[in-house]
């Protein structure tokens, strides 16, 4: 009857032992020590990601290796860790090895990393230039557009600012997701996209989106039920766009989206996309930016709430530039939003503080030895990643570094503009720009502040997401007053995107008496 429980507690000793007296391999990086095999540091990390490498790498250095269900990570931190990360060649530090399990039972396949890199690299260029400066021109008006409408039609009556109605209170997360999804609707994804919202759509995207949880990076093929939601609505939204595209191709329509762009792109060696293809593309492209803009926004919005002082000085530079001698708000453009320098530093500072992206994942597919700028044992010798270990990377964790951040846990937009920072923001320098086979952008990967990432994978939807985070940010900004009148929320992780925890409630509306 106690044979077992004996045995198991026998085994945990010796597991507990071999991590502290057995001799270890010199090459190896040093393990993060944790009591229960296989179970390593899962619940560690997964409560506080961030934390746990902060903790880890105070203790252990920037290279380490730690154990979540069953799987050798080796995180590489710090500026050299980013370095090392980001520059890593697809057929060594592969991106398509880590996700493509992850993410193809959600995208669907043939598209991103369910293809060879080239090929990906290919259908990040058609992406890419889809996202041009030209159609953000028309999109600002269209985002705040839209957001006006939300407000008009939402359930609670949004005071005008300096009014002085009662306070009332939204859910943060879903306002600004739903704004997120119908923006991008209305914008990137086409007036067809933009109608099949109003029906069972919507809960198929929601369904859909549920496959990229946390859990189903280590485990993307349970019995669950919300696997199979996400079976199933990836079929029925497969169909939705798959009826466009062949609507489209019949001729009938006549749009200037991206839908249409990538209708006319054609592969290196002539082939053109397929309607699957394109399928598969137009869904990646709306839940690569659903959470992670939707995230930005909200952490955004709460901080706004939290420091009234900073929401007025947004309110005023939205006054000064837009609001004419009548009371009446002039449009906002695409060169105006991307010039104006408070707005811009509140959503800066926002990612600095609360990334969307905070761990990325790479495999090893060989052996790889790490430089000795980055890590080295204590005797003279070289740390080695074995093959097929998990290789993370945070630029979160540089970008609350004290050693480049003053006070770097405090949200302080004004850092941005007042020349604190003590590190250059390259993005204009052409010494620093590069084409990897998808257009021109800065290489980053000197940078400690990288909520984009860097390299080959770096994020198409940079300027997007400024767009529609900035518009929707400014839109808001002149119709409502925040309050908060909760503690700041924590970090939820139990998706890939950290976003606030819930409960919390949000003062919002108008002006106080
Ligand atoms: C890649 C962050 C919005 C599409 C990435 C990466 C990061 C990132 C960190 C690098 C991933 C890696 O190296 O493993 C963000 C943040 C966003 C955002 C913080 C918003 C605030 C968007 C939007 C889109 C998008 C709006 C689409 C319109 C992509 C794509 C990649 C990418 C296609 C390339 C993946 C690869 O090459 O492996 N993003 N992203 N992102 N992002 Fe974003």
């Amino acid at each position: 009857m106690l044979a077992l429980p004996l045995a198991v507690l026998l085994l945990l000793m010796l597991h507990v032992l071999s991590q502290l007296i057995a001799p270890r391999d010199k090459t190896r990086p040093p393990v993060v020590f944790h009591w229960i095999p296989f179970w390593g540091s899962t619940a560690s990390y997964g409560l506080h990601p961030v934390r746990f490498l902060c903790t880890c790498r105070e203790k252990y250095g920037n290279v380490f290796t730690f154990y979540l269900f069953g799987k050798p990570i080796t995180a590489v931190l710090g500026k050299e860790g980013n370095r090392f990360f980001f520059s890593g060649e697809p057929d060594v530090l592969s991106a398509k090895d880590a996700y493509c399990q992850f993410f193809t039972p959600v995208f669907g396949e043939g598209v991103i990393y369910d293809v060879p890199h080239e090929v990906f690299m290919e259908q990040k260029k058609f992406i890419k230039s889809g996202l041009s400066p030209e159609k953000f021109r028309a999109y600002v008006d269209l985002i705040a557009e839209e957001v006006d409408h939300y407000l008009d039609a939402s359930l609670f009556s949004v005071p005008q600012h300096g009014s002085s109605t009662e306070w009332a209170s939204f859910d943060v997360i879903d306002v600004v997701s739903e704004m997120v999804v119908l923006t991008a609707s209305s914008t990137l994804q086409g007036p067809e996209v933009r109608e099949a919202l109003d029906t069972s759509f919507a809960q198929q995207l929601r369904d859909l989106n549920g496959g990229l949880a946390a859990i189903n990076f280590f485990f993307p093929h349970l019995p669950l039920e919300s696997y199979r939601r996400r079976d199933r609505a990836r079929i029925k939204i497969n169909e939705v766009y798959t009826n466009i595209i062949e609507h489209r191709r019949s001729g009938t329509t006549q749009e200037d989206d991206i839908i249409a762009f990538l209708l006319n792109q054609t592969y290196r060696d002539g082939r053109p996309l397929t309607s699957r293809e394109i399928a598969h593309l137009m869904v990646a492209l709306f839940l690569g930016g659903e959470d992670t803009n939707a995230a930005a926004g909200s952490w955004a919005l709460l901080h706004l709430a939290e420091r009234p002082d900073i929401a007025e000085e947004l309110y005023d530079e939205q006054a000064k530039h837009f609001l004419d001698s009548d009371g009446h708000w002039r449009p906002m453009t695409y060169e105006h939003l991307r010039a104006l320098p408070k707005l811009d530093a509140v959503i800066r500072e926002t990612l600095r503080v609360d990334p969307p992206a905070h761990t990325l994942m790479r495999k090893a597919l060989h052996d790889i030895c790490i430089p000795q700028a980055l890590a080295k044992p204590s005797e003279d010798g070289i740390y080695v990643i074995p093959k097929g270990h998990f290789v993370l990377g945070s630029p979160a964790v540089t970008q609350i570094d004290a050693g480049v951040f003053t006070d770097p846990m405090k949200w302080e937009p004004k850092r941005w503009n007042d020349g604190t920072n003590v590190f250059k923001v390259d993005d204009l320098d052409p010494s620093e720009q590069v084409d990897y086979g998808w257009g021109l952008v800065s290489k980053g990967l000197h940078s400690p502040y990288l909520p984009f990432g860097a390299g080959k994978h770096r994020c198409i939807g940079e300027q997007f997401a400024y767009v529609q985070v900035g518009t929707i940010l400014a839109t808001l900004i002149r119709r409502m007053e925040l309050r908060l009148d909760i503690p700041f929320p924590e970090h939820n992780y139990q998706t890939m995107v950290s976003m606030p925890s819930r409960p919390f409630d949000f003062g919002r509306p108008s002006a106080v008496d």
